[in-house]
């Protein structure tokens, strides 16, 4: 026999039994908040669509092996002083629920209580609405379901808590492994905004049977997730808040990890078993507006942020803020995170610290933003360029900072900072620009502007104005060709003005050649990308922390003509209810291409907090290019598999 032959058997037999037992592996179902009702709802709660919805999520549960599914509750959003049309909205819910080729197990949620305990025992099939359940399917496991309006609303009495006690303290003894399932969640750090009114008690009993694994909740509709000692606390997306989309789970039980693949809004992660000493939970897609928790649990401080991949990774350098308003200056420097995936990320500090002594230009509490980061293939340095305003001149400074390192995550050198390109006109310079007077000059140096878009900016010549002392420069990014050039685009003239200019060869100072483009139209938040010989530019208006409309253009040369095209955002953020007139409630910082997927990148943006610097928001959508430009359609929760599916 041949010995490929024989390599081959081997290895078909192997990826045969690895099937199998994956195949083996018991997996069940988990829709939340499905909350049907026969009326209109609002943008983002479709009582209606909830069964339209429904209908896709059975089709697909359909699809799979599943040892149960289970719904956490709120199966109907009801009428409080109209019994019998709940019951009617009910009758309709189960009805598509009995499509279900697995059987359906239910949580009773508050809204349920609208039909009545009565209907709900009958038409549920329930005894009462705190019970346990095993599968053979999923041997060693127990299956708890927690009813959480028993004492009231969001409260368990002390009577179910005894029974919940023993149960768990049997299920100890027996070596079995417990899943929890009820409407409420327990965490803030799992569901910031609704849980259960009293959880000590609870979470108490979870804290005192390290059997149990997991704490599978609704409630809250936009979901959440967090790991308390030995115990996942799982929140799951509303059914009834994802119009457009869908939003149910199916969950995966292996000896060592529970795998949870989500669809539509549901988001997919790794969540490792063996209690607190185990490795933490591994995100498997982008959850976008949510908190973003690095490799410590501590929500991602990288803000107005940019990415570089070198040697196999992405680092991701971003503005540290603090809490409170204090955060919108630096207190701390730039911080860096690594990851291979781009879904889970690693600390690795503060890539350039600001200077304790309060004469340096980057001392403590200047403002510090947009930090960019470029290799140098010539000089094998790692180059940051960020806006940088001096401490406590508010933003009248305009300069740019320039720092280096020998690593990716630094420690990065402050070099110097500076108004770019002092002395240099830019190449498309007009006659006019080029002849102001020095009296002329006085006068525009007495004016004040407001560094927002009005009218009186336009009128004066503020490039002359700067000429020699060089030219204003807020928000910023850097751009690094195909041919190893390197550019820095930045907002200038008050912000009225963009400026594309060349860096040197060892992109540490400016080389001299800069356009002028966009001229009086206020373009902030500036990102490139280039695809097929042509560029790509992502920007906002000028409106400070607030949010507005997102801008794009497209050019044959970075150099122009820079042609704009309409806003590129399409869909709304269920969190704050804001679609493509606010960009999301977001404002865009950085293209990211992504490594090995060519007409692949993502649009970062950052969700400003400036009431709570620290608690910034992230989000990240698919930016995928059309004939004419490009969009970037909003999504929820999302993975890098949406490049491999056709475009919508
Ligand atoms: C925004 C800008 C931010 C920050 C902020 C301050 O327009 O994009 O980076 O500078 O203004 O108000």
């Amino acid at each position: 026999m041949h010995r490929p032959f024989l390599r081959h058997t081997a290895l078909a037999l192997l990826l045969a039994c690895g099937l199998a037992r994956a195949a083996e592996r018991p997996a069940f179902g988990v829709i939340a908040d499905i909350q049907y009702g026969d009326k209109e709802g609002s943008v983002s709660r479709d009582y209606r669509g909830s069964l339209e919805r429904l209908d896709r999520c059975v089709d697909t549960l359909n699809g799979q092996r599943l040892a149960f599914v289970i719904q956490l509750g709120d199966l109907i959003d009801g009428y409080p002083t109209n019994r019998p049309a709940s019951e009617a909205d009910l009758d309709r819910a189960l009805g598509r629920l009995s499509r279900l080729k697995a059987p359906i197990r239910h949580v009773v949620g508050n809204h349920c209580l609208n039909a009545g305990a009565h209907a709900l025992t009958r038409k549920l099939g329930l005894e009462r609405f705190f019970y346990t359940f095993t599968e053979p399917a999923a041997p060693g496991w127990r299956f708890v379901v927690l009813d959480g309006n028993d004492a009231g609303y969001g409260v368990i009495s002390e009577a179910q808590l005894a029974w919940f006690g023993e149960t768990l303290a049997r299920a100890q003894q027996a070596g079995e492994r417990v899943l929890c399932f009820c409407h409420f969640p327990l965490l803030k750090t799992a569901a910031e905004h609704h849980r259960m009114a009293k959880p000590e008690a609870v979470l108490a009993l979870l804290d005192a049977h390290p059997c149990v694994a997991g704490w599978f909740a609704g409630h809250e509709h936009t979901g959440g997730y967090a790991r308390q000692r030995h115990v996942h606390h799982l929140t799951l997306r509303g059914l009834v808040e994802a119009p457009g989309s869908t939003a149910f789970a199916r969950f995966e039980l292996a000896d060592d990890r529970i795998l949870e693949t989500g669809f539509g809004n549901e988001p997919s992660r790794e969540l490792f078993l063996g209690g607190a000493a185990a490795p933490r939970t591994r995100r498997l897609s982008f959850e976008n507006g949510r908190v973003w928790p690095d490799d410590r649990s501590v929500h991602i401080n990288a803000h107005g942020g940019g990415l570089l991949h070198h040697d196999g990774a992405y680092y991701w350098y971003g503005e540290h803020k603090i809490a409170g308003k204090a955060g919108n200056v630096a207190h701390v420097g730039v911080q860096v995170y690594r990851s291979h995936d781009l879904y889970n990320w690693t600390n690795e500090g503060v890539a350039l610290a600001v200077s304790e002594d309060p004469a340096s230009d980057i001392a403590k509490t200047c403002v510090l933003e947009r930090p960019k980061v470029l290799h140098n293939a010539q000089t094998g340095k790692f180059v940051m360029w960020f806006h940088l305003e001096l401490k406590g001149q508010g933003y009248r400074a305009a300069r740019s900072g320039v720092a280096v390192a020998d690593r990716p995550a630094g420690p990065f050198t402050f070099l110097r900072s500076l108004r770019p390109n002092a002395g240099v006109w830019p190449r498309n310079v007009t006659a006019e620009q080029q002849a102001l007077t020095p009296a002329d000059l006085d006068r525009l140096k007495g004016l004040t502007f407001s560094g927002g878009p009005n009218e009186e900016t336009p009128k004066h010549n503020l490039l002359a104005r700067d000429f020699a002392g060089g030219q204003m420069a807020r928000d910023m990014t850097l751009f690094q060709d195909d041919d190893g050039k390197a550019y820095h685009i930045y907002s200038s003239e008050e912000n009225s003005t963009l400026h594309i200019a060349l860096l040197s060869d060892d992109y540490l100072s400016h080389a001299g050649p800069y356009v002028r483009v966009f001229e009086n139209r206020w373009h902030e938040a500036p990102a490139l990308c280039k695809r097929g010989g042509r560029y790509y530019l992502l920007a906002s208006g000028c409106t400070g922390w607030a949010p507005n409309a997102a801008r794009a253009a497209v050019a044959p040369s970075i150099w122009g003509p820079w042609t704009e095209l309409g806003n590129p955002c399409v869909g709304v953020n269920p969190l704050n209810r804001l679609g493509p007139e606010k960009t999301f409630g977001a404002q865009s910082t950085f293209i990211l291409p992504v490594a090995g997927r060519p007409d692949a990148a993502i649009a970062l943006f950052d969700l400003w907090r400036p009431d709570n610097a620290i608690d910034g928001r992230y989000v990240w959508l698919p930016l995928r290019f059309t004939d004419e430009g490009f969009t970037v359609v909003w999504r929820d929760t999302w993975d890098l598999g949406v490049f491999d599916a056709p475009q919508p």
